[in-house]
């Protein structure tokens, strides 16, 4: 019995190296090492024999099976290295490395870029390190006035700042060019503030300007109506509240219903706005303004507004933070 389990092996081994396919190998798999096999049978009749010769002979069996297993794992990662050689599909395509893609706040510029251009403007820039002539004294921002203050205003060697809202784009076109005016500017802005979640020393700006004959209050309504169901959706209702900048008179700020709470109070919108949220701020532009472009302000009427892109994408997406604009982290990117 010994020299037919010591065969067995042997034979089992050879036919598994000699296997030329994994087909041949499962035959011989089966035949060496299946539950019907010889081998199995003969461990199975172990059970009929005197212990003392069951000892003996079992440990031979048990040798013989694991030796065929070791000849069988091993003819197996043989065949399957031969079969991945041979079906590699040299004409697929390769592996695409990652690529990025736009971020939110481009993206959310080109979007209002395209409402904007739909109305007629047009795409202004203007530099991010600018003179105080145009962040400040051409917008009746007077010397001595709190904005000008080193404690929000980031000043350079020789005077200059960096711009501390995109007006200066305002002052920039109108001195360029004749009325009428359309344009709108999307652009970085810096302050001197301390960081939080809704404050940052580097954001973003879209200031929009319209200058003609005849520009009133209810061409400004209309317009930023027209934007803000364009951004925030076809329901939202806005409402105009004085507010005060130099450089526009009369001048408001121009809240959102908020779409969290539908205006009944709550943690985004907070206890004391009675269910609004600010988004932007605007007005008629100053006669001031229109005489330091050398425009007359007796021909000429315009407006203007300004709103803070983050604020607007915080909102509408749910940011919980300024900070993760600029933290250039994956996982925040990706879902945008
Ligand atoms: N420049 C103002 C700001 O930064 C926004 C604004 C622009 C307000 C135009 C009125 C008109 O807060």
């Amino acid at each position: 019995m010994e020299e037919r389990i010591d065969s067995l092996g042997a034979e089992g081994q050879r036919a598994f190296q000699s296997a030329a396919s994994t087909a041949e190998l499962e035959a011989a798999r089966v035949r060496f090492l299946g539950r019907k096999s010889e081998l199995t049978q003969l461990l199975r009749g172990l059970r009929d024999l005197t212990p003392d010769i069951r000892g003996q002979v079992g440990a031979r069996a048990n040798d013989a099976r694991e030796r065929l297993e070791a000849a069988h794992a091993e003819a197996l990662a043989r065949l399957s290295g031969l079969v991945a050689a041979t079906t590699r599909d040299v004409t697929l395509p390769g592996r695409r490395p990652p690529v990025g893609h736009r971020h939110l706040l481009t993206s959310v510029f080109r979007e209002i870029e395209t409402i904007f251009r739909g109305l007629g403007f047009s795409l202004a820039a203007g530099p991010d390190v600018e003179d105080e002539a145009h962040n400040f004294t051409a917008l009746n921002i007077p010397e001595g006035h709190p904005a000008r203050e080193e404690s929000d205003t980031f000043y350079l060697q020789g005077g200059a700042v960096l711009r501390t809202h995109t007006s200066p784009v305002q002052v920039r076109t109108m001195e360029r060019n004749p009325p009428p005016i359309r344009i709108i500017c999307p652009g970085r802005c810096y302050r001197n503030e301390a960081i939080d979640a809704t404050h940052h020393v580097e954001f973003h700006q879209v200031e929009g300007l319209y200058v003609d004959r005849g520009v009133s209050l209810a061409d400004l309504k209309g317009t930023l109506d027209h934007f803000l169901k364009a951004f925030f959706g076809r329901k939202t209702e806005i409402r105009f509240c004085p507010s005060y900048y130099p450089f526009v008179e009369p001048g408001a700020s121009v809240d959102i219903r908020c779409f969290f709470c539908g205006g009944k109070g709550c943690p985004v919108c907070g206890p004391l706005s009675g269910g609004w949220l600010e988004v932007l701020g605007a007005g008629m532009v100053h006669p001031n303004v229109f005489r330091a472009v050398g425009y007359d302000p007796e021909q000429w009427t315009g407006w203007a507004f300004g709103a803070g892109i983050e604020r607007l994408v915080m909102l509408r997406h749910g940011v919980p933070d300024v900070r993760m604009f600029l933290e250039s982290d994956l996982r925040m990117l990706r879902q945008f």
